[in-house]
């Protein structure tokens, strides 16, 4: 994709910032793949990309409709339907009984076509989270269209084999349109993971966890509208798990590969097995780690992906688990509300999921020594080693910002411009300065476009995090810093970060960056 930033005029009105705007840039939309007026003809002016011959052509569409997730009166949500035009059919898997989007599978190197329909009675657009894919296939804000438009996405697969996930992405109505259902998982495969053996068929079991509450019609609420609750962002007060409440897996004596995503808005969760058992993680945000982790608990926040391998051949028949939520002290405004979770008092785990061991079989799944080539960390290949830029997330105005900045359309600042080909070192940093320490919360930070690595947390405030491996969404605690290798090798044009609550992210803590040619 060229870069076609042919249009970016200097503001001088916000000179003491140089912030760039990127007028006409908005218009590429137009170019190749964007937005489309139906599925017979694309818009005047719109061409896709000539040759572009897809090995998987689906049709996705965001539209109303009723699930009975409790008993009594069903639930009126906002779903994904899929369809599929070319490629085998098994590729779109529905969930029965779940408001969920199907989990869509594809395997690194093919090429994907989605047309996108929004019949959903406001603006929307869909994001591939932990893809790379072209700017304009990413779901930017600025290319959400209207109900009963379509946008058409076309890109290659180019990540390694793992957990992704898709979800709109319209500006301050992110939260709301996942809280009512708009959400998916996308599965990637690869060669090198098809080499393992990892469990498979009903022992590769994906679990989206979401926070949800209910009125007594069984309707969804979500905001109360109060302020407060607003910065702190949504907490429900049931747990559901694939779209489904009380969830429980029934399991055979034998090893599984458990895909866990928490689809949250807000809801950050600490992962433990009640039995004691540590948590085995294979796998993060982008894919496989090189080797299992072992730990006693987990933090998955918002936007996060943890694969476990969970084995349970030495468990009798009968045996019963669950995965836990354990306590936490979320600091600042997070204590005694996100780390009180549901409505126990503190100092009270919940479960999460159940796990009952059904019956007896044996699996012939071992749990690899070695999983993955996932390459060395090189700070030094970094052209900023020596000055990482600096992203301080802080509180203005009751408002949660990234350096002091909120969220605009079209906005780059000068500092959030990178260099295409180049490998940088960002640092985010969440100690709030000083007094401010009150006015902190947990922030999990999101890079559209990118899989990073974690090279460094400072002012560590908790054990638990999963910093291994290939990643598009970290959690920072009040007090943390963290600093992150970031590789700008794939796309030019204009791409996203921001916080993962959902409700920090409407409010405007989300940023563009640039990566100019
Ligand atoms: Cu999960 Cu900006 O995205
Ligand atoms: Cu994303
Ligand atoms: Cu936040």
């Amino acid at each position: 994709m060229k870069d076609r930033n042919k249009g970016m005029v200097i503001d001088s009105r916000h000179s003491r910032r140089q912030f760039l705007k990127l007028a006409g840039y908005g218009t590429l939309g137009l170019m190749a793949g964007g937005l489309w007026t139906g599925f017979d003809g694309f818009a005047a002016g719109q061409n896709i990309e000539a040759g572009f011959i897809p090995d998987i052509d689906i049709s996705l569409s965001a539209r109303p409709g009723e699930v009975a997730v409790l008993p009594g009166d069903p639930t009126r949500v906002w779903r994904y339907h899929a369809t599929v035009h070319k490629g085998d059919r098994a590729r779109i898997a529905e969930i029965p009984g779940s408001y969920l989007g199907p989990i869509i599978k594809v395997h690194q190197g093919e090429k994907i076509r989605i047309r996108f329909r929004n019949d959903i009675p406001e603006e929307s657009i869909v994001h591939w989270h932990g893809l790379y894919v072209p700017a304009i296939m990413d779901g930017h804000p600025r290319y959400v269209i209207p109900q009963g438009q379509s946008y058409l996405y076309e890109f290659e697969v180019k990540n390694r084999a793992g957990t992704y996930w898709y979800h709109p992405h319209p500006h301050g109505r992110t939260g709301p349109q996942v809280y009512r259902g708009l959400a998916g998982l996308l599965l990637v495969s690869d060669e090198e993971e098809q080499h393992l053996g990892l469990p498979d068929g009903e022992y590769d079991v994906p679990l989206v966890i979401q926070d949800r509450t209910f009125d007594s019609g069984n309707q969804l609420v979500y905001l109360s509208g109060h302020r407060m609750e607003r910065m702190t962002g949504f907490l429900g007060d049931m747990i559901m798990v694939n779209g489904l409440p009380d969830f429980t897996l029934p399991v055979s004596t034998g090893a599984y590969r458990l895909r866990l995503l928490n689809g949250s808005n807000s809801r950050i969760y600490k992962l433990a097995w009640e039995d004691g058992r540590p948590l085995t993680i294979i796998g993060t945000d982008g894919g496989l780690l090189e080797r299992p982790v072992f730990r006693r608990y987990a933090f998955l926040s918002p936007g996060e992906r943890l694969e476990i391998w969970a084995d349970f051949s030495d468990n009798p028949v009968g045996h019963n688990t669950s995965l836990l939520s354990l306590p936490f002290d979320a600091g600042g405004m997070g204590r005694g509300r996100m780390g009180q979770n549901l409505n126990l008092p503190n100092g009270v785990a919940f479960s999460v999921l159940k796990v009952n061991v059904t019956q007896s079989v044996k699996t012939n799944y071992h749990l690899p020594d070695k999983l993955s080539e996932i390459g060395p960390i090189r700070p030094g290949d970094a052209v900023n080693y020596f000055r990482p830029r600096q992203f301080y997330l802080t509180m203005r105005h009751m408002q949660w910002t990234i350096n002091g900045r909120v969220f605009q359309m079209e906005e780059v600042a000068d500092d959030e411009i990178v260099r295409l080909g180049t490998t940088e070192i960002w640092e985010f940093n969440n100690t709030g300065g000083g007094m401010m320490n009150m006015m902190n919360m947990p922030h999990p930070i999101h890079l559209h476009g990118k899989q990073f690595r974690v090279i460094e947390r400072g002012g560590v405030a908790h054990e638990g995090y999963v910093d291994e491996g290939w990643k598009d969404t970290v959690l920072l605690m009040p007090g943390e810093r963290i600093r992150i290798l970031v590789n700008f090798d794939d796309y030019p044009g204009m791409f996203l970060y921001h916080c993962h609550n959902l409700e920090h992210e409407d409010m405007g803590m989300m940023r563009n960056y640039f990566v100019r040619e």
